[in-house]
């Protein structure tokens, strides 16, 4: 079975991945009684080592970007197909001079939901396994996973109540907001990424918050101790703790920051999908935003500034946890 490894690219500027394979060369060119040798095309190498008895025994396929791709910032979102990650994903594709994008789903079909391209892996945050090809050769890494609950059968709006929901056996908080997270955090440290962006929520210091008791999953409790793991990794991080997410329009509205829930207080509790996913990407950008937590949301539309200067915004932030 292939194995995927890193190793330093000719500059220190990246890695690349290499994919360990057994293939036998019976023709090589003359330049092959060097011990090393690579053969590039626009995006794959081979790198093969001269076995003593001349043949090609122990050789790498090696997936390398181009060499523009090199001085740009290979950024995995996942999550991309929730509907907060499909707009990061998007946003980091339309920014394709800066970045190289990568998606992680949890199945074939998710992956087809967001265009099924090459750059789209699929892996699921439980298993850890299954995440270390799309987070190998990563500058950084976006975590928009979530456990989803999903809604008990046989509510009647007409009746009035509310509606009861639930969790798949397995798909607990415990098992994708922890486990998962965690998961992805050690794989990206273990990978060298250069900063780890995760978005939670608004509400995590209440542990009576009525989204503990939603399907019995204490959800705000496991975010949360996903959260304190990446503070505690060492990776340069930024934690987003956004308010009640709204399927709008971004860019329009004025940000506000706040820490320990402080905003839930206040009229300024929700924001926009869109400007939580600009937010994410922003962060990249700068050191304000490193070893920081926030809590998120936005003036009402109308109101305020459209923010658009994000320096200044995260440099608003003064907790790291
Ligand atoms: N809803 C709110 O008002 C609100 C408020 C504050 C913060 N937040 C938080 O903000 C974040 C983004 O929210 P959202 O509503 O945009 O997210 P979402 O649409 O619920 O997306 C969550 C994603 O996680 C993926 N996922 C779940 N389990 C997985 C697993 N085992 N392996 C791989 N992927 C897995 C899901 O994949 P599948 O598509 O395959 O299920 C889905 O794409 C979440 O952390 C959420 O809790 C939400």
């Amino acid at each position: 079975m292939a194995t995927v490894t890193r190793v330093p690219l000719i500059s220190s500027l990246s890695t690349v991945t290499t994919i360990s394979c057994h293939i036998k060369f019976t023709h090589l060119p003359d330049s092959s009684s060097h011990s090393f040798h690579a053969f590039s095309s626009s995006s794959i190498a081979f790198v093969a080592k001269r076995n003593r008895d001349c043949c090609f025994r122990s050789s790498r396929v090696v997936k390398v970007s181009s060499m523009a791709d090199l001085a740009k910032s290979t950024v995995l979102v996942t999550g991309a197909a929730g509907r907060t990650g499909q707009i990061v994903y998007k946003k980091l594709k339309e920014r394709s001079d800066h970045y190289v994008a990568r998606g992680l789903v949890r199945t074939e079909e998710s992956k087809e939901k967001i265009g099924g391209a090459d750059d789209v892996f699929v892996g699921d945050i439980r298993e850890a396994d299954s995440i270390v090809p799309a987070i190998q050769g990563l500058n950084a890494l976006i975590i928009l996973t979530s456990a989803v609950p999903k809604m008990k059968p046989g509510f009647d709006p007409s009746k009035g109540g509310r509606p009861e929901f639930y969790f798949e056996d397995g798909a607990y908080p415990e098992q994708v907001d922890w486990i998962g997270q965690k998961n992805q955090i050690d794989a990206a440290k273990a990978a060298g990424v250069k900063q780890i962006v995760l978005v939670g929520s608004m509400g995590g210091t209440n542990l009576n918050h009525p989204l503990n008791s939603l399907g019995n999953g204490n959800i705000l409790v496991w975010k949360r101790k996903a959260e304190q793991y990446l503070a505690d990794s060492g990776v340069p991080y930024t934690i987003i703790r956004a308010g009640g997410l709204q399927d709008k329009e971004g860019g329009i509205r004025e940000l506000v920051v706040g820490k320990d829930d402080e905003l839930l207080e206040t009229e300024t509790r929700t924001i926009a999908r869109a400007d939580v996913a600009e937010v994410c990407i922003q962060a990249l950008q700068f050191e304000e935003a490193k070893f920081k937590a926030l809590d998120l949301a936005s003036k009402p539309e109308g109101t305020g500034t459209p923010t658009k200067d994000f320096k200044a915004l995260f440099a608003q932030i003064t907790t790291r946890f």
